[in-house]
Formats: C-alpha cells, sequence, structure tokens
C-alpha cells in the first residue's frame, strides 16, 4: 500500500498526487512512469511519474479523471492509501545538450512533458516551453514550467489567457521568427502530437512524442501498448513511451485507442457488485468488525 502524502486539483479533473514510494523516488529517471492500480482487483493505470524527491522518497503523478479508475484515483485524498504503484517502467528520455530545446504539453500532457523539459534545462540547453489548454482554467503547472524553463509560452483555444491559438501555432511563430531549433518534444492528446509531427517535418526538426496507449502488464508481455514505429511493431511500455514522432503511425494508433473507448463507457456505466461487496469488506476489516 503507497500513502497519498499530498493531493490536490490543478485544474477540475486533474489532481496531483505525491506518493510516498521511495524506492522509486531513488531510482526513476524523466520520461519514466509508474502502473497504478487503485484497488486490489482494479485496472492497470499507466502514469508517469511528474517528479521525485529522494530525500522525502516521494513521488509526484498528474492524474485526469477520464475513465473509471482514474475517477476513482482522483477521489482519493491525503492520508488515504493507493494498493499498489509499479515502476519505474519504461525507458528513460535521452537527455543531452541539443542547443535549444522545445518542450509543448497539450492539457494535461504538460505534466507528462515538465520532468524531461526540467532534465534538458540541466543539462544545458536553452528551454522554451508551450503549454497548451482549451481554456484559462484547464492550464496547468504554468508557474512549475516559468521555475524550469528559459521561456514560457500559454496558449488557449478560446484566447481567455495567453496566446490565442493551439500550440501549433505558437510553434509555427517561433519557427517563423529564424529561431534554431534543435529538438522538438510534444506530448499531450493524439491530434496534437501528428499536428507537431508535420509542422516540423518539414524543417527537419528532430521530434519525440510520448504515447500513451492502454497498458496491461507494462512490461512487454501482454502485447495490448503495441504501436507502428518505422513501419515495425513496438510495444510502448518497453520499447518507449517517447518515440520520434516523424516515424510514429498516428492512424493506426489513433484506431487501436477507439477499440477501447466502448469498454471504457461500458465500465463507467457499469455498478459492480463485486467491488461494493470487497469494499464493505475491506471497511469491516478496518473497523475490526
Ligand atoms: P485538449 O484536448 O484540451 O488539448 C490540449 C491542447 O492541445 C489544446 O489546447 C491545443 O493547443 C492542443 N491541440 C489539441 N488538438 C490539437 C490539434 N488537432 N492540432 C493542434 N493542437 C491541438 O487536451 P486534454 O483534454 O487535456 O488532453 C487529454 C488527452 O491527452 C487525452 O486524450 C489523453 O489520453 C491524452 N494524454 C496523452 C498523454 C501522452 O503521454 N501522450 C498523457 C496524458 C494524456
Ligand atoms: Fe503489455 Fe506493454 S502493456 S506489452
Amino acid at each position: 500500500m503507497y500513502k497519498i502524502v499530498e493531493a490536490d486539483f490543478l485544474a477540475p479533473d486533474v489532481k496531483r498526487f505525491i506518493i510516498d514510494a521511495p524506492k522509486i523516488a531513488r531510482k526513476r529517471k524523466p520520461g519514466q512512469f509508474v502502473i497504478v492500480r487503485v484497488t486490489d482487483h482494479g485496472e492497470r493505470v499507466p502514469l508517469t511519474i511528474a517528479d521525485s524527491d529522494i530525500e522525502n522518497g516521494t513521488i509526484t503523478i498528474i492524474v485526469q479523471g477520464i475513465g473509471k479508475s482514474t475517477k476513482q484515483l482522483n477521489s482519493l485524498e491525503k492520508g488515504q492509501f493507493i494498493q499498489d504503484v509499479v515502476g519505474p517502467l519504461g525507458k528513460a528520455s535521452h537527455i543531452e545538450n541539443f542547443g535549444t530545446a522545445v518542450s509543448i504539453g497539450g492539457g494535461v500532457g504538460t505534466a507528462i512533458a515538465f520532468p524531461t523539459a526540467k532534465a534538458l534545462k540541466e543539462a544545458g540547453n536553452y528551454t522554451i516551453s508551450i503549454i497548451g489548454a482549451r481554456s484559462k482554467n484547464l492550464v496547468i503547472l504554468e508557474n512549475e514550467m516559468k521555475a524550469i524553463t528559459d521561456e514560457v509560452h500559454v496558449t488557449t483555444d478560446d484566447g481567455s489567457y495567453g496566446y490565442h491559438g493551439f500550440v501549433t501555432d505558437k510553434l509555427k511563430e517561433i519557427i517563423g521568427s529564424g529561431k534554431k531549433i534543435d529538438l522538438v518534444l510534444a506530448i499531450g492528446p493524439i491530434p496534437m502530437m501528428r499536428a507537431i509531427a508535420e509542422v516540423t517535418r518539414p524543417f527537419g526538426i528532430k521530434t519525440i512524442v510520448s504515447l500513451n496507449p492502454v497498458m496491461v502488464d507494462g512490461t512487454g508481455m501482454c502485447g495490448g501498448c503495441r504501436a507502428t514505429v518505422d513501419n515495425k511493431t513496438v510495444f510502448v511500455c518497453v520499447d518507449g513511451p517517447e518515440f520520434d514522432a516523424h516515424q510514429v503511425d498516428f492512424e493506426t494508433l489513433i484506431k487501436r485507442n477507439r477499440t477501447y473507448n466502448v469498454a471504457e463507457k461500458e465500465a463507467l456505466n457499469h455498478i459492480c457488485h463485486y467491488d461494493a461487496a470487497f469494499d464493505s469488506l475491506k471497511l469491516q476489516e478496518a473497523e475490526g468488525k
């Protein structure tokens, strides 16, 4: 069991958890993730480690409550426990001094871009970040990004805050200004990552995306997280999660993700009597009955 040390909402449905997990905190590197199970029999949810504190033995994860399990996770509060936190999993981000690096976070993807952006700054890059959200109340980690990157640009789709437009529009503007960009890291919804890849492709700018397909075991055994990169099948959990954006087959990825939408909707609407019985047993156990 893993204790929640802090829990706070950063935006509607987006919650930050600081969790007591000293071994993971010691081992994790930027870009890696954990698989979380809220209860004994719960779904396994992959979540990027947004940050860690070795001294206090904690890791930070940021969760968008969109499905049954993430909503269940977001209902937990400081002092409560998460059943399992397994990791660190996946390959760490490739960090070096590229020159000028642009980190782009779309919505909750900003939480995933944050640790790699921080490491790129520490490696000596001139760092620019672009944070995009549908509107002002959905912008997350602006101050945290300001603390670790040289330039921060916030964009909103409705113009309620910062630059009025998509992250791609801001990126085009920066590239158009003649600034030499050596690396783009883009994390967010798949259509956003696909669009970024098309912005940078004509300029030959190295572009990395982080993929988050449905995962089961997280160790390369089940094949649930497969994607097509450079015309080859990869398992995102062990071969990624970061890949060259210009080689990712985004169309296949979108189709594969859609196949899980029906099951996710059914899970959200399903009232599980097994869950209720199990929770009641746990409550009785905790109350010493
Ligand atoms: P969102 O849909 O509000 O989009 C965030 C920003 O991305 C927008 O403000 C815009 O600037 C940009 N964007 C979106 N679509 C675009 C397009 N077609 N072209 C150009 N720019 C575009 O984001 P959200 O609701 O916070 O994101 C949720 C999605 O992100 C979910 O689908 C989730 O699965 C995904 N996600 C991905 C990762 C990852 O590792 N890649 C991690 C967490 C969440
Ligand atoms: Fe099973 Fe990746 S989650 S192979």
